[in-house]
């Protein structure tokens, strides 16, 4: 397969990239909008719609997995437009790029596309009802490729990290140098993701024998706060610092955050047979992979 993977040097697409040497039997063509040095990356901006047309035409493209996309959610709430630009024009770009020259599409999405005011985990047929310009444009990213290529895989995660870009698990980690306290909300539920256990069930979507279109929830195992999250980082990396409970009203936030954003995963585990680590477990790992790159 001839597999396109955009937002290629972002937290997933470096995953994906890292993950494509255990899976040679594909060809791949890893895009972004800024291209890096000593990376093979293609230079291809989302929204510019001929270049994504050009690229999945002449590369005779079979498969595009969607890692692009604006994820800084405050600044969305004081740029929707751009955000708007990037996680639906954008989309719609790749999905008529798809729906011309017969290639399939995986795109990624956000727990933010609910409310946060749910009390059990959220399937995928719970009614959306976006509360932030990054929920709302992310949404309309899913409707729009939902409209032009019935046949997607859109894949909701949450709460990303790894050891690349920017992330919960590094910030905390640079703030533990020069901190003896952390404050850390507790009254915000969900469950965290390794983008490298993300990366393989894409794969595991991607090489299914038969392709299951649809929308999935995927994020790691368990639930917690990030009051949790960060105290259990914390205790990995031996760090002696306090991390002390908040809620979410004493911690200035410019953009509302959900309170309960856990995802059901049954659908994702039934449909294509992936077993899901425990956040725990999964940390331990980006834990390891970051002391090794010190
Ligand atoms: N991070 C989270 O906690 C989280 C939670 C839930 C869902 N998600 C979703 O998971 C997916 C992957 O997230 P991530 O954390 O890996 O994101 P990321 O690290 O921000 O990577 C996104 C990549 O897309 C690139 N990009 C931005 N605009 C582009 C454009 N117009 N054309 C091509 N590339 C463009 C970015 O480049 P620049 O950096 O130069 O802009 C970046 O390299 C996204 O769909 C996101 O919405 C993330």
């Amino acid at each position: 397969m001839n597999i396109l993977i955009t937002g290629a040097n972002g937290q997933l697409g470096t995953e994906m990239r890292l993950l494509s040497l255990s899976h040679p039997q594909h060809q791949y063509f890893f895009a972004d909008v800024m291209a890096v040095d000593n990376t093979p990356t293609y230079s291809l901006d989302i929204t510019d719609e001929a270049a994504v047309a050009a690229l999945v035409n002449e590369q005779h493209i079979d498969c595009i997995v969607n890692c692009a996309a604006y994820t800084n959610v405050d600044r969305a709430e004081d740029d929707e437009p751009t955000a708007l630009r990037i996680n639906a024009d954008g989309v719609a770009c790749l999905a008529k790029a798809a729906a011309q020259y017969g290639a399939r599409i995986v795109h990624i999405s956000t727990d933010y596309v609910f409310s946060g005011d749910e009390h059990q985990p959220c399937r995928e047929t719970d009614p959306v009802a976006p509360r932030t310009a990054y929920g709302r444009t992310k949404l309309q990213g899913e409707q729009v490729l939902q409209t032009i290529c019935q046949d997607a895989i859109i894949i909701r995660t949450a709460w990303l990290y790894s050891p690349f870009g920017n992330n919960f698990v590094k910030t905390m980690l640079r703030l533990s140098q020069d901190h003896s306290t952390l404050r850390v909300v507790f009254d915000q539920i969900g469950t965290p993701t390794y983008a490298a256990d993300l990366a393989t069930a894409i794969f595991a979507a991607v090489e299914s024998e038969q392709w299951h279109a649809g929308i999935y929830h995927f994020t790691n195992e368990g639930v917690c706060s990030w009051f949790d999250f960060t105290h259990e980082i914390m205790r990995q990396a031996g760090k002696q610092v306090a991390v002390q409970p908040i809620l979410s009203s004493e911690y200035a936030y410019r953009t509302p955050r959900p309170h309960y954003s856990v995802l059901d995963k049954a659908k994702i585990k039934a449909t294509f047979g992936i077993e899901i680590p425990h956040w725990t477990e999964s940390l331990q790992k980006c834990l390891q992979r970051l002391n090794e790159m010190e």
